[in-house]
Parts: C-alpha cells; sequence; structure tokens
C-alpha cells in the first residue's frame, strides 16, 4: 500500500487560518479521525439517514445495468473506499482486472484489501492513502495504473455533496483531463423536504451531534486546543438558496479558545461551520456532470427516489 504522508505543520496552518477567519470554519475532512470514522458508520444505521441504505438498494436492483457497456479488463478506482465493500459488489460484474482503494484513512484499508484478494483471487488490488479532497494527483494514480489500462472511477456514498459545486464540477473535471477517467460511477443524495434532511443530520439519538462534536477533539490534538465539549452545541439547518445542509458547532457561553500560536473569543451563540452536504436533483447533478464534460449514459434511483448512481462518460469531442 502506497501511503502520502500529510504535513503537520501545513495542517496547523490550514486549522488556525480557519478558526481566525471572520466566518470560524474547519474543513469536513477533520470529521473523520479514528472515532469520527466509527461514529460515521454509526450515522450510516441511524433510520433517519438514508442515503447508505438507498445507495445500497440501488446497488442490488441494478448494478448489471450500471456496469453495462463499461470498459473491459479496466482499472477500478475506488475514490473513499473505505471498508472496500461497496466495490465488492461492482468487481464480479464489472470484472476489472485491478483494483486501486484510495481512500484519506488507511487504517482499516490493509484488512479489506487482503479479504478482496481473497475473494477475487487473480484481481491486482492495492491501496492508496491519500487525501483527495483538493483534487487527485496524477503522478500517484500514474504511478498504480499501468498506462493504456481503462480508467473506471467509482464514487459512491454522496460524499461529492461535500464539495462546493463549482469544485465538485473542478474535481471531476479533474478525473477526465488530468487522470484520463474512462468512466465514472457516482452517487448523490437527492434534494428532500427541509424538515426530512434536518432530522437525517440531527438525529433524535445524538450520533449525529457527537460525530460532529467529535471534531473539537480532534482539533485539540491536531492544534494543541483547548476546546470544552461541552460548551459546544450541533446544529443542522438546510440552506434552501444553497441547496445544502450545513452542520455548525454553536458556543453555549462567552468563551476564549486558545492554542500554539493563536486565540479566538467566541460570543454565546457564535458558530464554526463544519460541514455542508449539498443536495441536488436529477437535472441539477446532470448539469453539473455535463459542465464537467461528461455525458450521462444512465441515471438510476431506489425505490423512493431519494438516492440517485450516474453513470457518465467523456464527451465526445
Ligand atoms: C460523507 N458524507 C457524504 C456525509 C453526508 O451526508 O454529507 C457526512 C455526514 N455528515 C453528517 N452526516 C453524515
Amino acid at each position: 500500500m502506497q501511503v502520502y504522508r500529510e504535513d503537520p505543520e501545513a495542517i496547523r496552518a490550514e486549522l488556525q487560518a480557519g478558526l481566525l477567519a471572520d466566518q470560524p470554519h474547519v474543513l469536513p475532512k477533520y470529521l473523520y479521525d479514528a472515532l469520527g470514522a466509527r461514529l460515521f458508520e454509526a450515522i450510516t444505521e441511524l433510520p433517519e439517514y438514508t442515503p447508505t441504505r438507498q445507495e445500497a438498494e440501488i446497488f442490488d436492483r441494478s448494478m448489471a445495468d450500471i456496469v453495462q457497456g463499461l470498459p473491459a479488463s479496466a482499472c477500478l478506482i475506488d475514490l473513499g473506499a473505505g471498508s472496500c465493500r461497496k466495490a465488492a459488489r461492482v468487481i464480479p460484474l464489472l470484472r476489472p482486472v485491478q483494483y486501486l482503494a484510495v481512500d484519506i484513512s488507511v487504517e482499516f484499508m490493509g484488512n479489506c484489501l487482503e479479504a478482496l484478494r481473497r475473494e477475487f483471487p487473480g484481481l491486482r488490488v492495492e491501496g492508496l492513502g491519500i487525501d483527495f479532497s483538493e483534487g487527485l494527483s496524477v503522478n500517484a494514480i500514474d504511478a498504480m495504473v499501468p498506462q493504456g489500462r481503462p480508467r473506471v472511477f467509482f464514487y459512491p456514498g454522496s460524499s461529492i455533496g461535500n464539495f462546493h459545486p463549482d469544485e465538485a464540477e473542478r474535481f471531476l473535471r479533474g478525473l477526465l483531463i488530468d487522470t484520463s477517467a474512462q468512466a465514472l460511477i457516482i452517487g448523490v443524495d437527492m434534494v428532500k423536504p427541509a424538515r426530512v434532511l434536518e432530522l437525517a443530520y440531527d438525529d433524535p439519538l445524538g450520533v449525529t451531534a457527537a460525530f460532529n462534536r467529535n471534531m473539537l477533539l480532534h482539533l485539540n490534538r491536531r492544534l494543541g486546543a483547548d476546546f470544552a465539549i461541552a460548551d459546544w452545541d450541533h446544529r443542522a439547518v438546510f440552506n434552501t438558496t444553497h441547496s445544502r445542509i450545513e452542520m455548525h458547532l454553536v458556543a453555549r457561553r462567552d468563551l476564549q479558545v486558545q492554542w500554539p500560536g493563536g486565540s479566538r473569543l467566541f460570543v454565546k451563540g457564535d458558530w464554526i461551520h463544519t460541514e455542508n452536504s449539498y443536495k441536488y436533483s436529477i437535472e441539477s447533478f446532470s448539469a453539473l456532470l455535463g459542465r464537467a464534460g461528461y455525458s450521462v449514459a444512465g441515471v438510476f434511483q431506489d425505490s423512493h427516489k431519494g438516492f440517485a448512481v450516474f453513470v457518465g462518460y467523456p464527451q465526445a469531442v
């Protein structure tokens, strides 16, 4: 497995800049330390949070149609592979010759790659531990995938919704232009009534609240900050103008947060913006794919039409 080392100084600088901005913010990737990753797994089991189950329903019903017409003898490149279980459902039907799991969190990847090797003998299985949230490095992919082998990108789970639409467009265009994607399979959560979405991101059990507040513990470790969990409330609001759920951490009282080299005063009610989760319609995401240079070859939905899996190819030039 190829693991790219992170730069702790750059991380501290990024976190500090976000906390000192006019509207304090922290990038959502910092939700995923080891505990955060487990809390996210728990979120996917909540009755109120439907994307994971709805996507699984689409894969159960339509996988043969999804892979229909995709290039043979390909490398399946799994973005945000996690436990690789979603890819394990694509592989038997797509029959790629190579599987490349890409994920920022490499903690569980070793075991899951080993399991895939046992499950699919003859398949070349590799892992790449990399933060691709600001674009996928061409060199990293080229080093792993032989030239001339078709590259089918698989980006399930609706994580594309955590990008601003302009960044999503740039990221997806980059897959075509920089890393020569020949096809893309991508999962997207659909827009729903605000009360449904707000419950999905502020569940009665408080799992999403724990997921959001845990980010502060992560910041304490990364930055040496002194956030106290008890001082912060979780908030999830649907912003209709931007068609996105926003997660915030709201100060319960006036407080001063310190870290080596910096500090910030928060007044009661001030908030740190921790995540956006954009919600699309079939039309709005098809248009985004079009702007990014794809033609949409197929759209598959679950029975409640809450989620969609799109298949895109490079537009003919
Ligand atoms: C990972 N990502 C697609 C999730 C989402 O729905 O935006 C993260 C999440 N945040 C709160 N609940 C789930």
